[in-house]
């Protein structure tokens, strides 16, 4: 452990996380602010002129040997020839992105937390045709927001994203002076046969019907937990992103002083970091100051018995010569439309297990078998609002959730009445988490709030991007087996 000295805010946590134990006696959202109020978040300043990044994603299967040098290679479905693909561009930027399909199924890519034109959300069928083998699609966007991001394919995701089809995609702009480093801790599992390489089933009844199929193997920035050399002593912004299917990580550091940034991308007054809970989908920006020269700090999971590392950092060089209180200084505040709260329309939105009838009438009169699904799927396990996600879908898409009328604020009451754990995602819009009746959280905004069983939170945002949005569960088999559908902004 580092020396108790510092601000008092801070180190306040240092008591708390003295183990797993005590952590699992906080509240799940691991929200602390040791009493301080929060800093105001500086406006940020308008962006400079924008420039075209372009890039082309080539998606096919490349042998990678994630079990190790000596074991055999895995097919995985990337990007690009390294496995982990990052797009850095800067707020106001234009994104070009070529999609060259060569797998042997259709594809698509979206942008997950980015506030676009509805035809470059890459969901097929609802927002442009299907990818096939062997063609290509052009995204083209403006990056509106700074942050962290990240981008994946939306149908058969549980195999296309489980066999490692998915990118990061960092918005810069938002810090108002530079950090001592910038690293990426990305999560992700692995179904893999230990003796073969080759991927296990991506789906299980039994694991659909509950919390997910777990993989096999854990990684970050797809190896064995790193070790990176950090600048001793000096503050590093460390970027987490649960891409994972399945896997809900409470992510926490030990041994060095932390503090959350960012969620999901947009920025919240700094607070510490006891212990945050990430669905798939989730981000969260951490400032860490890095340890002295020679010892270490590790990115930690405190969802299990014992603490799993993710990430360790090793301070390296010479210490600043005088050492500084941790506190660290707030991002730009994000630009985002503030949902009027006292004119909102409310409504509910209830996530359950399926209960329904196994067929809906269609508005011409036959009848979809809600059974299966257009993404391979032979199983309906999950609903929203009792309705599931039928039967292609895609191409023959259920009636919306919900009508919004466009430029309007809506409160969405978000209720789990399931005993299982959903990250909901809205596409298209960043929301404001307002509160909830179990988990104590910093009202902040995101893309994907989480959901523990039998809570109820209340998300509010400005309806002001026309479209049909995705509105669903992103541990991907739930998505896949009902927990999915979309609202209509127009
Ligand atoms: Cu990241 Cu509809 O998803
Ligand atoms: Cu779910």
């Amino acid at each position: 452990m580092t020396g108790m000295h510092g601000n008092p805010a801070f180190t306040r946590r240092r008591v708390l996380v003295g183990g797993a134990a005590t952590v699992a006696v906080l509240s799940v959202g691991g929200f602390a602010t040791g009493g301080r109020p929060p800093k105001p978040l500086p406006e940020p300043p308008a962006p400079a002129a924008p420039t075209t990044h372009r890039h082309s994603l080539t998606a096919a299967e490349r042998p990678v040997h994630l079990l190790g040098p000596d074991r055999p290679a895995s097919p995985l479905w990337t990007y690009g020839d390294a496995p982990l693909t990052a797009i850095r561009a800067r707020r106001g930027d234009v994104l070009e992105a070529r999609l060259e399909n060569r797998l042997a199924e259709h594809t698509s890519v979206h942008w997950h937390g980015i506030r676009l034109p509805n035809a470059m959300d890459g969901v097929p069928y609802m927002t442009q045709p299907p990818v096939l083998p062997g063609e290509a699609f052009d995204y083209r966007f403006t990056l509106p927001d700074t942050g962290t991001f990240f981008f994946h394919p939306h149908c058969n995701t549980v195999e296309q994203v489980g066999r490692g089809l998915a990118g990061v995609l960092v918005v810069d702009g938002d810090a108002p002076q530079p950090y001592a480093a910038d690293l990426l801790c990305l999560l992700k599992d692995w179904r893999l046969d230990q003796a073969t390489g080759r991927f296990l089933d991506f789906q299980t009844d039994a694991g659909a019907a509950k919390a997910g199929t777990f993989g096999t193997l854990r990684s970050t920035n797809f190896a064995a937990a790193p070790v990176v050399r950090v600048p001793a002593g000096r503050d590093v912004r460390v970027r987490v992103l649960n891409l994972d299917v399945t896997r809900i990580s409470q992510v926490g550091v030990m041994d060095a002083e932390a503090a959350v940034i960012a969620i999901d991308g947009n920025a919240v007054s700094p607070f510490p970091l006891v212990a945050w809970r990430m669905g798939p989908a989730m981000r969260l920006d951490l400032v860490v100051r890095a340890p002295a020269p020679g010892a270490s700090a590790r990115v930690v999971d405190y969802f299990a018995k014992e603490p799993v590392t993710l990430m360790t950092l090793v301070g390296d060089g010479a210490a600043p010569g005088t050492a500084t209180d941790f506190d660290p200084a707030p991002l730009f505040a994000p630009a985002l439309p503030e949902p009027d709260l006292r004119n909102a329309e409310t409504l509910p939105f209830v996530f359950s297990s399926t209960a329904v009838d196994q067929t809906i009438e269609t508005p011409a009169g036959g009848t979809i078998d809600l059974g299966r699904s257009l993404c391979l799927n032979t199983a309906t396990y999950w609903a929203i609002n009792r309705q599931t996600w039928p039967e292609r879908g895609h191409e023959f898409p259920p009636p919306p959730l919900a009508e919004l009328k466009l430029g309007r604020s809506y409160v969405f009451e978000l209720a789990n009445v399931s005993p299982h754990m959903h990250p909901i995602h809205l596409h298209g819009h960043s929301f404001k988490v307002l509160d909830s009746n179990k988990v104590e959280r910093p009202v902040h905004w995101a893309d994907t709030v989480l959901l523990t069983p039998k809570e109820r939170a209340r998300i509010a945002f400005v309806a002001d991007n026309p479209g049909r949005w995705m509105f669903h569960c992103h541990i991907i088999e739930h998505q896949d087996t009902g927990m999915m559908g979309y609202v209509t902004v127009a």
